[in-house]
């Protein structure tokens, strides 16, 4: 149903959604505060900021005291990682905006865990039967918060090992983490068997990343305990919106898909008719956004 269509996306548009997340995590007591630069302030380890936390490295190592010990972000990042897979996948820009609350040394697991499923499912109203979680192989302690307290059957908690479940930078406050996994469903998926929450096809859609910091991560790789235990969460609005606005790809998320749109009406092309030209036309509308916000 068009019509539908069209409510869902102006009730969840990228400026909605951003606004609720916010305004949820202030209702918990969290201090929110507006995207810092994409230029990292005196951290050598990062040439841009790729992640809500970075700029908030200060707080969780206790270099710095916060301005509160609850805090909420959407901050923009750049993450030339993933420059390859841009306009291949349904899931992957090098611009994007983080949503991620934090915990400087009071709240912990359980309010982490408990909360995000409250904003997704009672707030967001997303699906639950959608949702997949996953935790750090050891982690025994968020496996039980996820099934006892949140009600996640056994069989929808993945353990996963240190390259998907664990969280960090070059260097800095680090930890394992738990991620949330939204199903798009078989027809977006690989057809391979064993396709599952992992696997790099479009399927399963990593939306949250909570991690539980407790590491500080040195140049030399070895991990010191940090003085208290923090949470830092990480969120990509844009994929959160293209799982809520219910499209394929996303480019197709509205704002994205204005700047799509002007990207075909300038170049006289039409988007969906042929594949080759599309990749390029997702590829000329990433780096268009990404240009801008470095420049801006
Ligand atoms: N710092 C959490 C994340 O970027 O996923």
């Amino acid at each position: 149903n068009g019509g539908n269509k069209v409510d869902k996306i102006d009730r969840f548009s990228i400026n909605n959604i951003r606004k609720e997340y916010l305004n949820f995590f202030k209702s918990k007591g969290h201090l929110t505060e507006q995207s810092f630069s994409l230029i990292p302030k005196n951290d050598k380890s990062l040439l841009l900021i790729g992640a809500g936390m970075a700029p908030l490295k200060k707080y969780f190592t206790g270099a710095e005291i916060p301005p509160a010990k609850r805090m909420a972000t959407c901050q923009k990042c750049v993450r030339t990682g993933d420059v390859e897979n841009v306009g291949l996948t349904a899931r992957h820009l090098t611009f994007f905006e983080m949503l991620g609350n934090f915990s400087f040394g009071d709240y912990f697991k359980n309010e982490a865990i408990v909360w995000a499923w409250e904003l997704l499912t009672d707030v967001l109203k997303i699906d639950k039967d959608r949702l997949w979680v996953t935790v750090y192989l050891e982690d025994d302690e968020a496996e039980n918060i996820w099934h006892t307290k949140v009600g996640i059957p056994m069989e929808k908690i993945v353990r996963l090992g240190k390259d998907d479940n664990f969280w960090e930078l070059e260097v800095g406050p680090s930890g394992p983490c738990s991620e949330i996994y939204f199903d798009r469903g078989a027809d977006k998926g690989c057809g391979k068997e064993g396709c599952t929450v992992g696997c790099d096809c479009d399927r399963f859609i990593e939306v949250w990343n909570l991690v539980f910091t407790q590491f500080d991560r040195q140049e030399d790789m070895t991990y010191l305990p940090l003085k208290s235990k923090n949470i830092d969460t990480g969120m990509g609005l844009e994929r959160l919106a293209c799982v809520m606005q219910g499209v394929d790809n996303i480019f197709e998320v509205d704002t994205i898909r204005s700047v799509l749109n002007h990207v075909c009406d300038i170049s006289g092309t039409k988007y969906g008719s042929d594949y080759k030209k599309d990749v390029s036309i997702r590829v000329i509308t990433d780096h268009c956004r990404s240009a801008s916000m470095m420049v801006s």
